[in-house]
């Protein structure tokens, strides 16, 4: 192994002028990669007990470019420690009080309430929380949004009109939809749009929509392959975020030319809006460190970061602009889904009774 993905610690800049935007231009190549790196290596992971750590199961380009500006910023070395979401939250559960961990990012919501079920975490200092748009943080003040994505319908122009679409993704446990649309039930993105469509559907209509998606759907690896499919002709539409589909675009759309986003809107359960969440180990040894860093990250400036980043997730600090290629968030007429109790062990366990995982 060329290098432990686990262990990265952030340089502490010499120079001042070493600032975000070098960092950036080095961390772009990075931006098409898909969600949920690392979970490899684990056991060669060690703390470095001086720096920040950061565990993150975010973008890896995004997480290190935030980590780095805060870095030029503060001083504060940092340590980011990637893995998946579920796994990566249980493993701070498991770890309990004694975890490393002064920090954790998601790349879902879901991730965090297993941590946030557990006790084990600190409250959100109030003026980050206020940084934030309403509905951005749970009541508890446990965590805060620190990014957001929406669900979207990619769909294949040459296979399919804009009028044969689906009205709701529900529609696409229909028999006419059999073997005629993709999706990732692999990976934690598409687990949080089953966990918001169980808060909003209930279990019975979920699980059917399950069972169907067993039986119809065209299963990918993860929403970028899910893109290529739809793109390649293989399947007319697919379920993805859509943030995978605009760096395509604003690059050399190879995954993409042949399609076109269809946002579901009218609160369906298909145009789910997942948010990346932040949030404070109650255990670390470095509180304040950890909720300047948390305060960094939803400041302008550290959305900023995001946004520059190229990762086209949405912005949700008050007043930063996200990419101008996206459309508003509150014009997606998300469905009305508390993000705040999603849960993805159930999903996993329903997913797995319907034969999915
Ligand atoms: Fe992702």
């Amino acid at each position: 192994m060329p290098e432990d993905p686990l262990r990265r610690e952030t340089p502490v800049p010499q120079r001042r002028h070493l600032g975000a935007a070098a960092v950036l231009t080095l961390t772009l190549p990075l931006a098409l990669a898909a969600c949920g790196g690392g979970g490899s290596g684990e056991d060669a992971f060690e703390a470095d007990p001086d720096a920040l750590q950061i565990y993150s199961s975010q973008h890896r380009n995004v997480t290190e470019a935030w980590a780095q500006a805060f870095t030029d910023e503060t001083g504060i070395k940092t340590q980011v420690r990637e893995g998946q979401d579920a796994s990566m939250g249980h493993m701070i559960v498991e770890e309990g009080d004694a975890s490393p961990a002064d920090v954790f990012l998601t790349e879902n919501s879901p991730a965090m309430t297993i941590v946030e079920r557990a006790g084990l975490l600190a409250p959100v200092d109030q003026e980050t929380v206020a940084q934030v748009g309403d509905g951005m943080a749970p009541s508890s003040g446990q965590w805060t949004a620190i990014a957001a994505r929406s669900t979207v319908l990619v769909y294949n122009t040459d296979l399919i009109s804009e009028d044969e679409l689906p009205t709701s993704i529900m529609d696409l446990a229909e028999p006419e939809w059999a073997g005629r649309w993709g999706a990732a039930p692999g990976g934690a993105d598409f687990q949080a749009i089953v966990a918001g469509m169980l808060s909003d559907q209930g279990e019975q209509e979920t699980q059917a929509w399950l069972d169907a998606l067993a039986d119809n759907a065209e299963v990918y690896q993860n929403n970028i392959a899910t893109m290529q499919a739809v793109n390649a002709g293989e399947v007319p539409v697919g379920i993805m975020y859509h943030y995978y589909w605009y760096r395509d675009q604003a690059g050399d759309k190879e995954g993409s030319a042949n399609t076109k986003l269809h946002y579901f809107g009218n609160q369906d359960p298909g145009a789910f809006v997942s948010l990346s969440a932040g949030g404070v180990l109650a255990s670390s040894d470095m509180a304040d460190k950890a909720q300047q860093f948390l305060s960094y990250v939803t400041s302008s400036e550290g959305q900023q970061v995001l946004v520059d980043s190229g990762s086209m997730e949405y912005a949700v600090g008050t007043g930063v602009e996200s990419d101008p290629a996206l459309p508003p968030l509150t014009s997606l007429d998300a469905p009305p889904v508390d993000p705040f109790t999603l849960n993805s062990d159930d999903v996993v366990t329903m997913m797995t009774d319907a034969g999915i995982l």
